[in-house]
């Protein structure tokens, strides 16, 4: 392989860090399981418009290929290579403080996981996605109480119940142009899925850009119920599922924008006014370490004044901190956009 070359306006964080020097050091470096540079980086060339655009084959990645993560991973999250991660998952630490939750459509608390000495979604075999799917299934398929509920395997659902649970914000999208050019997508829809309890207020994605992504939902805006709830199914599950974790880089995802807690806290919230003031609501964002993303989640576009408001950083911060980004970013989104309603 050689350098790749980049378009003059590519700002993607691989365009802006993999400098020519860096390329050779690292282009003939491989995992154990034979995971490459040029597999890392696959994704960030077939899709310049990338934020970020590299992916970890396994946690091996992360060493092998340092020098490049390690400065994708200072800037994201803040975190700087001496840095140590930590967490916390008591919901009495949160801070609700003012917040006004009457602008709060809906409220969302997700984390990534991934199979302790297994390859990451980039460089595992069907086999072993597949007994993935098969061991967590039924460990999920036991659950009792109120996250109690069953998997729905995507080879086995129909074409209408798989539109109607992306378009309801519970299941994944499918053909993300991203994971297919990183190699996440490989055999799809093949050992992919998503359990949820009755209620679908807590749901678990298998195989998808990380082998679990785990998520506590609901209408309205009780921040600390959808955490709780989170915490007590993590638990739940950690028990009996051994998960891939690093003391520096914490919970290890397929992407290092997922590191650490693998946490992203989320409100669907109505903000109209700010919906036509831009600069302000990215500035605001900015301060506040938000990310903002469309209705229909990340690379999509705002519909009717909606907007998806979630912590930026993962990595460095405990859970409590990454909610409470959010919670604080959502009361400084809202008086902002009360004064403009004024
Ligand atoms: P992820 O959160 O898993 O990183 P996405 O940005 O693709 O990935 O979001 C996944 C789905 O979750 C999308 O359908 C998105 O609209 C939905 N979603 C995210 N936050 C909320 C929320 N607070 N309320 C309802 N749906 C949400
Ligand atoms: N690889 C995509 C990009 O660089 C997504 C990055 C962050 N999002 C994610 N789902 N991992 O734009």
């Amino acid at each position: 392989m050689t350098y790749p070359t980049f378009p003059e306006n590519c700002t993607s964080m691989l365009c802006k860090h993999l400098t020519p020097e860096l390329f050779e050091q690292l282009k003939d470096k491989k995992t154990a399981n034979g995971f490459t540079l040029e597999k890392a980086i696959k994704s960030g060339i077939e899709n310049v418009d990338s934020e970020i655009g590299v992916y970890a084959g396994d946690e091996e990645s992360y060493e092998v290929f340092a020098e490049l993560f390690d400065k994708v991973i200072e800037e994201y999250h803040q975190f700087s290579s001496t840095d140590v991660h930590e967490s916390n998952l008591k919901a009495e630490d949160l801070n609700l403080r003012n917040l006004d939750t009457s602008y709060i459509l809906s409220t969302r608390i997700r984390i990534g996981r991934n199979i302790k000495d297994m390859p990451l979604g980039a460089s595992i075999s069907k086999e072993q996605r597949d007994e993935i799917e098969k061991d967590v299934s039924s460990v999920l398929n036991g659950f009792e109480g109120e996250l109690a509920g069953a998997y729905h395997p995507l080879l086995e659902m129909s074409q209408e119940v798989q539109l109607q649970l992306i378009e309801d914000h519970f299941l994944f999208k499918d053909g993300d142009r991203f994971l297919e050019s990183s190699g996440l997508a490989r055999h799809w829809p093949h050992g992919r899925g998503i359990y949820h309890n009755h209620d679908k207020t807590f749901l678990v994605w298998l195989n998808e850009e990380d082998q679990l992504r785990i998520i506590s939902m609901q209408q309205g805006g009780d921040v600390v119920e959808v955490f709780s709830r989170l915490v007590t199914a993590m638990k739940e599950i950690e028990a009996k599922v051994p998960f891939a974790y690093s003391e520096r880089l914490g919970y290890i995802s397929s992407c290092p924008t997922n590191l650490g807690t693998a946490m992203r806290a989320s409100v669907h919230i109505k903000l109209p006014n700010l919906a036509n003031d831009m600069e302000q609501f990215k500035a605001i964002a900015d301060k506040y370490y938000l990310q903002i993303r469309g209705t229909d989640g990340e690379h999509s576009q705002s519909k009717g004044g909606v907007f998806d408001i979630s912590n930026y950083r993962r990595l460095g911060i405990t859970e409590v901190e990454a909610v409470q980004d959010m919670i604080d970013g959502v009361i400084a989104l809202v008086d902002a956009e009360k004064s403009l309603e004024a």
